[in-house]
């Protein structure tokens, strides 16, 4: 494991390591132990979008590990004047030791890291967002005390939550099921890639337009915005299109005993989600976001730690 640009890249043991590598990780930041095991080393944090968890958890985590983060906004380096990505991947491998990088294109940061020297992590694109989703199954785990043969079902946009969580899901033996209006379906090459993945897990992959095909007998329950970062110009025809795919009392009667509700954040109470399922007794979106920190720092050990 060079680089996390996407989780198709990863086995089911790489999965498996970081999970267990960030429980122990959580475990000793609770208990007050610390592991400077990047002391002296510095991650690059490039920006296109807006962001609070990943920025804070990813330059938090670099502090704990006893190095340091730099954030780079793509406003105010040469990059968003126009700088290729190859010049950029050269310079930044001169100075830093490992560059999280969150933009729009996934071929911009797989161009990254093939064109640069250091360890690469995708921090969210168009396509994929797989920090997110290591840190929902860490999450899972720790609620259900297993990953394998569980069901998770996601209503909603076929985004890059969607596409990471089906990557996630079918690595580690989970049934997945994606309910998305037409038109706003997953990447078919990604639904296929999952499927592969699932045959050798014993994991299930089901895609369909009806959300309560997809939440019944569900254990986990997933949804994001439906306007994510960079649609803002679709957002009322988008808020019409999606108000079926809502998580409210009425879907919510298909899961499963002790069903868990998750979500990336950030939320739009009233859209995607009613207020009595993301505030209510199912709902695990703060641990969810606290995870990031420690599955973060569990890659960042592996990538930049040579753990
Ligand atoms: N879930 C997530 O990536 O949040 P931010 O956009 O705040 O980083
Ligand atoms: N799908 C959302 C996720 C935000 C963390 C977006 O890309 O904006």
């Amino acid at each position: 494991m060079k680089h996390l640009l996407s989780l198709n890249h990863l086995t089911t043991e790489e999965i498996f390591k970081i999970l267990k590598l960030a429980e122990q990780l959580k475990s000793d930041n609770y208990r007050g132990v610390t592991h400077h095991i990047l002391k002296g080393k510095t991650l690059g944090m490039i920006f296109s979008k807006s962001s609070t968890r990943t920025r804070v958890s990813f330059e938090v985590g670099m502090y704990q590990l006893g190095g340091s983060a730099l954030f780079l906004s793509s406003n105010d380096i040469q990059l968003g004047r126009g700088e290729s990505i190859y010049d950029t991947a050269h310079v930044l491998s001169r100075y830093l030791n490992g560059i999280m990088i969150r933009t729009y294109a996934q071929k911009d940061v797989d161009d990254l890291a093939e064109f640069g020297s250091i360890p690469i992590i995708n921090g969210l694109t168009d396509r994929e967002h797989p920090c997110q989703i290591l840190a929902d199954l860490q999450t899972i785990y720790e609620q259900k005390g297993k990953l394998e043969g569980l069901k998770l079902a996601y209503i909603g946009d076929g985004n890059n939550i969607a596409h990471s969580l089906l990557h996630g899901c079918s690595k580690v033996g989970m049934d997945i099921a994606i309910a998305a209006p037409k038109g706003y379906e997953c990447d078919e090459e990604i639904v296929e890639q999952a499927k592969e993945a699932a045959k050798k897990t014993g994991g299930k992959v089901l895609i369909t337009e009806d959300p309560v095909e997809a939440i019944k007998g569900a254990d986990a329950v997933y949804t994001d915005t439906w306007v994510s970062m960079g649609q803002e110009s679709e957002k009322a025809e988008r808020l019409k299109i999606f108000m079926p795919y809502q998580i409210n009392k009425e879907l919510w009667k298909y899961t499963n005993d002790g069903a868990i509700f998750l979500h990336c954040l950030p939320a739009y109470r009233g859209y995607e989600v009613t207020e009595d399922i993301i505030d209510g007794s199912m709902s695990v979106i703060f641990d969810e976001a606290e995870n990031r920190l420690h599955a973060q720092k569990a890659v960042m050990a592996i990538l930049m730690g040579n753990l």
